[in-house]
């Protein structure tokens, strides 16, 4: 099993980006860990809060574990956007290998508390903690992109945070935003730039369906080293569901509807992992 400690900085060591994708259920998990392997490629599976109650942790973490000892590449099992200190150590616990503590919507101060915390559980036991700062817009499904600088990361507040904290990986808000964008993704090189010259974890990029390959490539040049990719996994999964259920006769078999969907979804993944160009780095 790959150490948790190495995925990213081999990714900043190398110059590209490992893609977190998050999954819904045992299937598009499969069908991204097949995509992975096909490719070679170094992947994060993401575990939103979402997946994490529908699941619980545990079944969570146990399907995780399964995968990181069995898959043929590297692949780390990641909690995505934990608001709480409790989840991020239950997570730990039960056997996840990186977190995220995403304290961004409080003041600097307690968003450094709350991340060393997790950070001092975490490093004691191998595992990488992700910080997040700056207003990463639209939780939902549909993304809200707003022109303006009052949402972009500060790279002061960047450094102290890292610092202080000790976290491993640093989720910048630079423009982008969660779910489908409604505008044109017009992400702020500029001050990503500013934030990775002083600012020396990898740093994360959130939102990544709907940003053009061309502005995630520039974004890795600037210091991205993780890419999280959910919308578009969950559209792709939905749409084709909706696709092979409509063309077969009543009562369809499960597998008879899956296999179909699983290979919409692997070639989804299999164009992010290009993207991100972490094939062949396995
Ligand atoms: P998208 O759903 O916009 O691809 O973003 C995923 C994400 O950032 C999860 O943390």
């Amino acid at each position: 099993m790959v150490a948790s400690t190495d995925i990213l900085r081999k990714a900043d060591k190398e110059g590209y980006a490992v893609p977190a994708f998050n999954y819904s259920d045992i299937w598009d998990l499969q069908a991204i860990v097949e995509a992975a392997e096909e490719e070679k490629a170094v992947i994060m599976l993401s575990a939103n809060p979402l997946v994490m109650e529908a699941f619980g942790p545990k079944m969570n973490a146990a399907i995780g574990q399964v995968v990181m000892e069995e898959a043929k590449i590297p692949v780390l099992q990641h909690l995505d956007h934990s608001f709480t200190e409790e989840l991020c150590l239950e997570a730990i616990d039960c056997g996840f290998r990186s977190v995220m503590m995403d304290a961004s919507k409080y003041p600097l101060e307690e968003n450094i508390t709350m991340v060393k915390h997790v950070v001092d559980y975490a490093h004691a036991r191998g595992i990488i903690v992700e910080a997040e700062l700056g207003k990463i817009r639209g939780k939902g499904i549909e993304g809200d992109f707003k022109e303006g600088e009052d949402f972009l990361v500060d790279p002061m507040e960047c450094r102290e945070l890292v610092e202080r904290s000790g976290a491993d990986s640093l989720a910048v808000g630079i423009g982008n935003a969660h779910g489908f964008y409604k505008g044109k993704p017009d992400l702020n090189f500029k001050r990503l730039k500013e934030v990775n010259d002083i600012v020396d974890v990898p740093l994360v990029l959130h939102g990544g369906t709907g940003i053009p390959a061309q502005d995630i490539r520039r974004a890795i040049e600037g210091g991205i080293n993780k890419v999280n990719v959910g919308t578009i996994i969950h559209s792709t999964y939905m749409n084709a569901m909706r696709a092979e259920l409509d063309s077969l006769p009543e009562n369809p078999y499960t597998l008879d509807v899956i296999k179909p969907v699983k290979e919409k979804i692997k070639a989804v993944v299999k164009e992010w992992i290009h993207v991100c160009m972490c094939n062949n780095r396995a």
